[in-house]
């Protein structure tokens, strides 16, 4: 059969996240849903907010005619209007609706933002570990993935950076909270990426795009989620409401370009085109309208945090190494076995389901994704206890 190769070959490799998903469905039914621990997925389980409910009812009850028309692609002019005011808000920065365009989730964005900045061969730094999914929606606008590791805290090496930018180098995805770490980068370290990045498209008299991937933006633990655009004029702001609203399955969300991005108003037309031919169009009507309406509200926060603090005591009395994470809803321990994949694998035989290391590029780790019930954790720890007494050496008698 004459199918596209690539696409073959990435059907073989598959998605280690979504295959873990797919086992946990098998099992569940196989052992029944009580005897499965699955932490595979970023899904939250917990229902959206009130509001977005009353929200849906009062639109789809509204006496409006056009509701499910086509609109601008960009999306509906008085919704943008609406989030640019938030974001001027919260930064202090004139954004306006036409810096703003609907998007069909954060991974809908982020392909519209490379669609119109990438060119052929052209660079784009990644930090691992990462978000997997970002290696293909380079590749799908012909750009070059560019791994940079990041410190043994997780956080942003500038060192490597700056041995990794080339005047090939056009954009950079950095994302805080970070998946899979639950990372936040600081003020400081954002203020010396951003130094950094203007040094060097100064050096390459080049253009280069900081894309801030931030669905978890509204997800932290703790008081400030510095923001990138008080420290690099040329950012885009790709994000969404999937895990701050519990709706990964309506696709919305929105990318924002900079009020001070030197191509502002060219960016923000290429990037319309983008959704278009992409075959976006644009974001969902329903989703878009309702979005005015939620205001401020959010999940509560409430049963992740106390899966976040169980977790990490639990794991770090059983012996794991285990980074606190400050935001996002994934901790990120080191794996008691160096090979990663046969760690997942053993917990899998316990019906403990987890993502290994180097499905973020960053192999000798697992992923925990714990947007789930608390009582999931509590049934979770005994078995990671009983995984790592196996890896412990018998202490010496005294
Ligand atoms: C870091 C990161 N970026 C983007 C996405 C995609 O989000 P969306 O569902 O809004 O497309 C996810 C989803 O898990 C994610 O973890």
């Amino acid at each position: 059969m004459g199918l596209n190769q690539k696409m073959l070959d990435s059907l073989q490799a598959g998605s280690s996240i979504r295959k873990m998903f797919e086992e946990g469905e098998k099992r569940s039914k196989l052992y029944g849903a009580e005897q499965v621990f699955d932490f595979s997925l970023g899904n939250p389980v917990f229902e959206p907010p009130k509001e977005v409910h009353q929200a849906i009812a009062q639109v789809l009850t509204e006496d409006k005619k056009g509701l499910h028309r086509y609109m601008p692609n960009a999306g509906l002019p008085e919704v943008r209007r609406f989030l640019a005011a938030q974001l001027k808000k919260e930064t202090g920065l004139d954004f306006r609706q036409t810096d703003l365009i609907m998007t069909v989730g954060a991974g809908g964005g982020l392909n519209v933002a490379l669609k119109a900045l990438l060119n052929p061969g052209e660079e784009v730094i990644v930090f691992s570990p990462y978000f997997v999914e970002y290696d293909a929606y380079i590749q799908n606008h012909g750009g070059i993935p560019i791994q940079v590791p990041t410190q043994i805290d997780f956080h942003l090496d500038l060192a490597a950076l700056e041995r990794a930018i080339s005047k090939k180098t056009k954009a950079l995805i950095i994302n805080s909270p970070n998946n899979p770490t639950g990372v936040v980068y600081s003020k400081e370290e954002l203020a010396a990426l951003g130094e950094l990045l203007r040094h060097k498209a100064q050096t390459f008299g080049s253009g280069i795009t900081l894309l801030s991937d931030e669905p978890y933006r509204r997800i932290a633990y703790v008081d400030e989620v510095p923001s990138i655009l008080a420290a690099y004029p040329n950012s885009v702001i790709v994000t969404s409401y999937s895990k701050d609203l519990a709706l990964p399955g309506e696709r919305i969300g929105y990318l924002a370009i900079s009020p001070q991005h030197a191509e502002r108003e060219l960016l923000f037309q290429v990037a319309s085109v983008a959704l278009r031919i992409l075959g976006f169009v644009n974001a969902p009507a329903i989703w878009q309208r309702v979005l005015p309406l939620v205001g401020n509200a959010m999940v509560d926060l409430t049963p992740y945090r106390q899966n976040r603090d169980a977790l990490v005591r639990g794991l770090r009395a059983a012996g794991y190494e285990v980074t606190q994470p400050e935001g996002a809803f994934y901790l990120f321990p080191k794996s008691p076995n160096p090979d990663d994949a046969a760690f997942v694998a053993e917990a899998q035989a316990e019906n403990l389901l987890l993502v290994p290391g180097r499905a973020f590029a960053r192999p000798g780790y697992f992923r925990i994704a714990y947007c789930v019930e608390p009582k999931k954790v509590q049934g979770a720890l005994p078995l990671f206890a009983r995984l790592m007494a196996r890896y412990q050496t018998a202490r010496p008698q005294p």
